[in-house]
C-alpha cells in the first residue's frame, strides 16, 4: 500500500447522552455500563442527519489537506446506518463538496473504514485517481432496540474522514477476510413484494451475542496485529499507534496484555463515544492527528472487526 494521510475529521452530534440518562428510562446503570464496556457518555443525533455528520467530517478533513476538492478523484463511505441507501452517503458528501468523481458506500459494518482505504489503494494502484475521501458516517441509535439494555447502552453516532495522497513510497500491508457469522446481525426493510414468501429472519432491530463477538474480536486483533508485523518485517512492538475498532474497552485491554503492548499506544474513544461502528478508526485517527500525537515516521497499526463477521487491518506510515 502507498498513500499518505493529509487530513482527518471528525463530527460528533451535539446532545450527549450519559450512562445516568440511560437508567431513567432503561433497566441499567452506570455501575453495569462503565466496568464492562469503558462506556460513560456517547453522542446521539437528534436535529443532526447521517449526511449532516458526514458531510462535516469530510469539510474539516479536505480544509485540512488543504488541496482543492475538485482534486478528489473517489469519495468513499463505510456505513451500515444510513438513512436512504440511495442516493449513497457517499454521492451526497461529493455533492455537498461540488464533486462529480465516482462516489459510493461499503457496506460491512465495524471493518468499513480500513476496506474503505483498500479500495482507494486500488484506483490509485490503477492511476485512476491521485486523491481520495475515505470517511464513515454512522447513526447506531437508529438501529437499536431502545428497551434493550444489552444493546442500546453500546452504541452512539458520528462520523470520521480522511482525505488520502497516493505516494511511490513503501508498500505496507493491508489484510481483510471474513467468517459468516450471525453473531451480529441487522434487519433491512420488511419485503414490499406480494410474492416474497421469505420471513423477515432477523427480527427488527440490531442484535448480537455479544460473548461471541468478544471471542472474535480478541482473536483477531491477535491475529492481525501479528500478520501485518510479519508482512512488514517489523517486530509489533514497534508500531507507534495502534487504532483499533472502539467496541468494548476489555476487549482494548485484553488485547494489550494478549500481545504485551504498551498500554497508551492503543488509542481510546470509547469512554466518551460509545461504540459508532465503522466511524470508531477514523475518529480515533482525527484524535491523535488533532492532539499532535502523529510524528513523521510513525506506524499506525489499524484493525476494524465486526459485523459479517468481517475484518480489515494496514499499517499506515505517518507523513507529515
Ligand atoms: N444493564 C444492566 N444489566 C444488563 C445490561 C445493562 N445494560 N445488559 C445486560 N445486563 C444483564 C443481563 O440481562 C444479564 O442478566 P441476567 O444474568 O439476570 O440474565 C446479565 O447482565 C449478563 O448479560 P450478558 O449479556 O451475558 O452480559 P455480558 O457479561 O456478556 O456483557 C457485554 C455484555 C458487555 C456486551 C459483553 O458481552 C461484551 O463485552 N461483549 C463484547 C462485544 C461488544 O461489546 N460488542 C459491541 C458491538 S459489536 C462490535 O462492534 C464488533
Amino acid at each position: 500500500m502507498s498513500f499518505k494521510v493529509i487530513g482527518t475529521g471528525t463530527c460528533l452530534p451535539q446532545k450527549v447522552v450519559t450512562n445516568d440518562d440511560l437508567s431513567e428510562f432503561v433497566d441499567t446503570s452506570d455501575e453495569w455500563i462503565f466496568p464492562r464496556t469503558g462506556i460513560k457518555r456517547r453522542h446521539v443525533c437528534t436535529t443532526e442527519t447521517l449526511d449532516d455528520l458526514a458531510i462535516s467530517a469530510a469539510q474539516k478533513a479536505v480544509e485540512m489537506s488543504g488541496i482543492d476538492p475538485g482534486q478528489i478523484g473517489l469519495v468513499v463511505c463505510s456505513t451500515t446506518s444510513s438513512d436512504h441507501p440511495i442516493p449513497s452517503v457517499a454521492c451526497v458528501v461529493a455533492g455537498s463538496l461540488g464533486i462529480e468523481c465516482p462516489a459510493y458506500d461499503v457496506y460491512i459494518a465495524c471493518s468499513g473504514f480500513v476496506h474503505g482505504l483498500e479500495i482507494a489503494d486500488g484506483y490509485f494502484a490503477r492511476g485512476r485517481a491521485k486523491y481520495a475521501l475515505v470517511l464513515s458516517a454512522e447513526k447506531c441509535t437508529r438501529l437499536v432496540d431502545w428497551s434493550d439494555r444489552s444493546t442500546c447502552v453500546l452504541f452512539g453516532d458520528g462520523a470520521g474522514a480522511a482525505v488520502i495522497e497516493a505516494t511511490d513510497d513503501e508498500s505496507l500491508p493491508m489484510r481483510g477476510w471474513t467468517k459468516a457469522g450471525f453473531e451480529l446481525t441487522l434487519p433491512g426493510q420488511p419485503s414490499k413484494s406480494p410474492y416474497d414468501q421469505h420471513p423477515a429472519d432477523y427480527g427488527d432491530s440490531l442484535a448480537m451475542n455479544g460473548r461471541a463477538i468478544f471471542r472474535f474480536a480478541v482473536k483477531a486483533i491477535n491475529k492481525e496485529v501479528k500478520a501485518l508485523a510479519a508482512e512488514a518485517g517489523i517486530d509489533y512492538h514497534d508500531i507507534d499507534h495502534y487504532i483499533f475498532h472502539q467496541a468494548n474497552e476489555r476487549i482494548l485491554s485484553f488485547a494489550v496484555d494478549h500481545l504485551g503492548i504498551d498500554n497508551d499506544k492503543v488509542v481510546r474513544t470509547i469512554q466518551e463515544t460509545g461504540n459508532i461502528s465503522s466511524a470508531c478508526i477514523p475518529i480515533a485517527m482525527d484524535k491523535l492527528n488533532r492532539e499532535g500525537k502523529l510524528h513523521d515516521g510513525d506506524l499506525l497499526c489499524l484493525v476494524g472487526f465486526g459485523g459479517g463477521l468481517s475484518v480489515g487491518s494496514c499499517l499506515i506510515r505517518w507523513q507529515s
